[in-house]
């Protein structure tokens, strides 16, 4: 199964869903049972990152301080303000370290620096300590799984059989197939071909799960462990907030090495992949028991490591792509020893807008993770952004329906840079235009990631204030840029920013935020609606009208023990009316409504 790309990503989110109403009644097997106040159970005091909201940058495509053309780090810097207006408690980077740059940041050559283009590691502590004055965090993505191929560490590696560092990635010799060598199995790459490379001067293959230049660390090798905690306790030391680990299920793969099954059609076809590749599933190179016992040391030396420039513990984030609510668990580990966060992919991936799926996987990640907070996320570098939900024409609409899901739950809030002004995903529309690597291969089957990863527009100028005028920026400023911007939608009090800007000052301020969430009307196909409910303060109810139809809805509150039905408006998405009471809310098409009740 590939997990990435964006087709592959949302044929996993089918299967996701599809899988979830068969596993429904066994999937807290083995797991501590969970109770409908799940939140009580997790008693010590919250820790910083509970409610708190994330913003992921792409640090390439920002905000360009030197006229490059690539964001940098002192772009950044000068653009903590505004994400401080916005209500961001910390900040997530995706790779900055050297690197070649074949996966844009993914293939690191050297994990304790910087990479030239974003600036000097001078420059990161001046970013994370003016971030650290505005109270923001920095998190740190870790890749694990594999390095580059100019690291030192794979150049010696490759050297030899016998160097020091033969058994830091993973090698195997070929198959004999008529005497001639070929691949060890058929596992493929998720960007394309064999997951393997042949070496000439170890007459070897490695295996990469990604691209040739990103050869797979091996895990089973303690001295590579020791090596990653080390760079984990580097940038802790630095001042960093936490990690959003890289691929961090995919550390270990199966010691036979066997062939995978063939993924296979309705018809027992084998799937063919966008690169052209017989598809075959992951079950020997994903979620491997391995990951947890990872997991925990990295949470060890997260919780022992003393960051007295940040001066919280160190958030660990996982990029999880799993199946189902119960294999989410367990990446917490059972005694809450793993990660903090692992992403839950089941609630803003369901990638159509369908009630019935959002109730059920955010009723999951409510009841069925013993009280651990959920991490919600909706976009990111690698997946079409938030607008893939629109129906082309409530796109606004829809935009601020999703943002009311994301900040009015009980999770932490993962959000992609651009999403608060209502960028949408602009692929290239020629190949030659075309700058990440799988879109080239796989044209035009696979576009890539260029259209979620266009520089971030800030005023209705050239370049967008991006770049300087003139600067042929890495990718195309989409046209949008001319309305769809800061500098205008920091003005107009109906924009998208503002809309952000409002549900997260709501989220932060209101008590009922922080406490738990009950699914209301739960009959109700085309309204998706929840309370919030914490002790001591008022309960405030949330409707989403997921259609682009008018919608009334009452609420019944009795089952809560609550008996009015007065209701005062917090917030309402434009053209939503003050309804009298909470027996009659009007919602128009994808609206929403956001009340207290009295
Ligand atoms: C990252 C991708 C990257 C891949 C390989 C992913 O999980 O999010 O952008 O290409 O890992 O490192
Ligand atoms: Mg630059």
């Amino acid at each position: 199964m590939k997990l990435l790309s964006r087709r592959g990503f949302q044929a996993l989110a089918f299967l996701i869903a599809s899988t979830f109403a068969l596993t429904f009644s066994i999937s807290a097997s083995g797991q501590a049972k969970s109770s409908s106040h799940p939140v009580s159970q997790v008693s010590q005091a919250s820790p910083w990152w509970d409610n708190a909201v994330i913003y992921e940058i792409y640090p390439r495509s920002f905000q360009d301080s030197n006229g490059d053309g690539v964001g940098d780090l002192n772009g950044i810097t000068s653009r903590l303000d505004y994400l401080k207006a916005l209500g961001v408690d910390a900040v997530w980077l995706t790779p900055v370290y050297p690197s070649p740059q074949v996966d844009f940041g993914y293939d690191i050559s050297d994990y304790r620096a910087i990479d030239s283009q974003y600036g000097t590691l001078a420059d990161f502590d001046k970013l994370q300590q003016q971030a650290k004055q505005r109270n923001i965090g920095l998190i740190m993505d870790l890749v694990l799984n594999h390095t580059s191929d100019k690291h030192p560490w794979f150049i010696e590696s490759a050297k030899s059989r016998t160097n020091p560092r033969a058994n830091w990635y993973v090698w195997r010799d070929a198959k004999m197939v008529n005497g001639k060598p070929e691949p060890p199995n058929n596992w493929i790459s998720l960007f394309g071909g064999s997951s393997w490379q042949w070496d000439p001067a170890r007459k070897q293959y490695y295996y990469h799960r990604f691209y040739v230049q990103q050869p797979d660390l091996n895990w089973r090798n303690p001295q590579v462990r020791k090596a990653m905690y080390d760079v984990e306790r580097y940038w802790i030391q630095r001042g960093v907030a936490g990690f959003r680990l890289d691929a961090i299920t995919a550390l270990f793969e199966s010691p036979t090495f066997s062939d995978e099954p063939y993924v296979r059609d309705k018809n027992g076809k084998i799937e063919i992949s966008a690169y052209g590749d017989k598809e075959v599933t992951s079950s020997k190179t994903d979620n491997l028991p391995g990951v947890n016992g990872v997991l925990k040391q990295l949470r060890q030396v997260a919780d022992s490591t003393s960051d007295p420039k940040w001066g919280h513990t160190a958030v660990l984030i996982g990029e999880t792509y799993v199946d189902s609510i119960a294999d989410l668990r367990k990446l917490y580990g059972l005694h809450n020893d793993e990660l903090n966060l692992p992403m839950d992919m089941q609630v803003g991936f369901i990638n159509k807008l369908d009630v019935a799926e959002f109730r059920k996987n955010i009723n999951d990640a409510e009841t069925k993770l013993d009280g651990y907070e959920p991490l919600f996320v909706f976009d990111n570098h690698d997946n079409a952004r938030w607008d893939r939900y629109s129906d082309g024409q409530h796109t606004q609409e829809i935009g601020r329906m999703l943002a009311a899901v994301l900040f009015a739950s009980r999770d932490t809030a993962m959000m992609y840079y651009g999403d608060e002004i209502g960028m949408k995903t602009t692929p290239p529309t020629r190949k030659q235009d075309v700058r990440d690597p799988i879109g080239i291969k796989g044209w035009p089957k696979e576009k890539g990631r260029d259209g979620e990863r266009t520089p971030m527009q800030w005023s209705p100028v050239a370049n967008a204030g991006f770049s300087k005028p003139g600067v042929k920026t890495w990718l195309p400023i989409p046209n949008t840029f001319i309305t769809v911007n800061v500098e205008d939608e920091v003005r107009d009090p109906n924009s998208m920013l503002n809309w952000y800007k409002q549900m997260i000052a709501l989220r932060k301020t209101n008590p009922a935020f922080r406490g738990r969430e009950v699914m209301l009307n739960t009959d109700n196909n085309r309204v998706l609606s929840w309370l919030r409910r914490a002790k001591g303060s008022p309960a405030v109810v949330v409707a989403c009208n997921f259609t682009a139809q008018e919608q009334t809805i009452g609420f019944d509150l009795s089952a809560e023990g609550i008996h009015g039905s007065g209701v005062k408006t917090l917030l309402k998405s434009p053209g939503t009316s003050d309804p009298a009471s909470l027996k009659q809310v009007r919602l128009p098409a994808f609206g929403v409504y956001i009340g207290q009740v009295e």
